[in-house]
């Protein structure tokens, strides 16, 4: 049985990894998962300086979900490269990094240093541009496409990957704008823009206000925007958004995602991407699949 997925030049041992942010740095999580079972590990978004995020409380569960205003808090470049990175080179695992930055400039320097150490680099692009007067990357495809366009010609060695928001305005446009600049592969969603409020209090569940809705609850969205895409663009899509079985994955594959990555579904069971990948291939098994490859956009309309 062949689960041996391709997401540009990196090959990945089977179609699972972990979404950016809700699997720390690998070692968080080494205690629950062997990580040599992963297909890639996805770190947390790694910016040129380390960042303390935003004060509490910053997550919130929904129904269905969870809202986090975490506000990118992570240890940095440099302790990233000297203490973290080391530590994940122990493991035969795929390693993706997601980075972050408030210019072009700053993705362009943190793409430089990690590329040919890592497998992977994905660029967190709902970030605010602190030179446009604070207008998020993800909102402006003209500003999108500069960035992307400036990081594929720094980056020699890595697959890049660019993470795509659902809060923009046309996610399938800016799948096609990666694709022209010559981006390896897409990855999709990031968290929906939410809030909920303590109507006794009157006052706003998280510090921030606003946070970000991962979950199951957010899933159809997903699967939805993982279908579009996937029919206008030919590089492969790294889908995620309230995967929390097998099953869910699988519904990914179908739409047209060649891995998955798996997020809030970490934080309620911590074992959970182990179980994901036994679970594809018993469906694969019960369906007379010998290459998982097979399924990519398998729907039937
Ligand atoms: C607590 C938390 C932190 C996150 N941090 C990041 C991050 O640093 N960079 C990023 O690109 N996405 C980040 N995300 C978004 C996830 O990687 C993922 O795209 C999203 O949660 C949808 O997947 P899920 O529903 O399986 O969690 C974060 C999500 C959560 C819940």
């Amino acid at each position: 049985m062949n689960l041996e997925v391709k997401i540009g030049k990196m090959t990945m041992k089977n179609p699972v990894t972990t979404a950016s942010g809700t699997f720390g740095y690998g070692s968080e999580y080494a205690e629950f998962v062997d990580l040599n079972l992963l297909g890639a590990v996805t770190v947390k978004g790694i910016s040129l300086e380390p960042r303390e995020g935003n004060p509490p409380p910053r997550i919130y569960e929904t129904p269905c979900g969870m809202l986090n205003s975490i506000g990118l808090q992570n240890v940095g470049l440099k302790n990233f490269l000297d203490e973290k990175l080391p530590y994940l080179k122990g493991f035969d695992t795929r390693i993706i990094v997601n980075i972050l930055g408030n210019t072009i400039d700053e993705y362009c320097e943190l793409s430089s240093a990690l590329d040919g150490k890592v497998d992977a680099i994905e660029l967190n692009v709902s970030c605010p541009n602190v030179k446009k007067g604070g207008v998020l990357f993800s909102n402006n495809n003209d500003m999108l496409r500069t960035l992307i366009k400036e990081v594929r010609t720094t980056v020699k060695t890595s697959t890049v990957i660019v993470k795509l928001s659902p809060a923009s305005a046309d996610i399938v446009m800016q799948a096609r704008i990666c694709e022209e600049v010559g981006i390896d592969a897409v990855s999709m969603i990031n968290t929906i823009p939410a809030m909920a409020i303590d109507i006794h209090s009157r006052r706003p569940r998280l510090s921030n206000i606003i946070g970000g809705l991962s979950g199951p609850a957010i899933r159809p969205i997903g699967v939805r925007m993982v279908w579009e895409t996937h029919r206008a663009i030919n590089i492969p899509i790294i889908a995620m958004g309230g995967i929390m079985t097998a099953e869910d994955a699988m519904e990914y594959i179908l739409a047209g995602a060649t891995a998955v990555a798996i997020g809030t579904a970490n934080f309620v069971k911590p074992t959970v991407t182990l179980d994901i990948i036994e679970g594809m291939k018993k469906y694969m098994l019960i369906h007379g699949i010998d290459d998982i490859n097979s399924l990519i956009g398998g729907l039937i309309c």
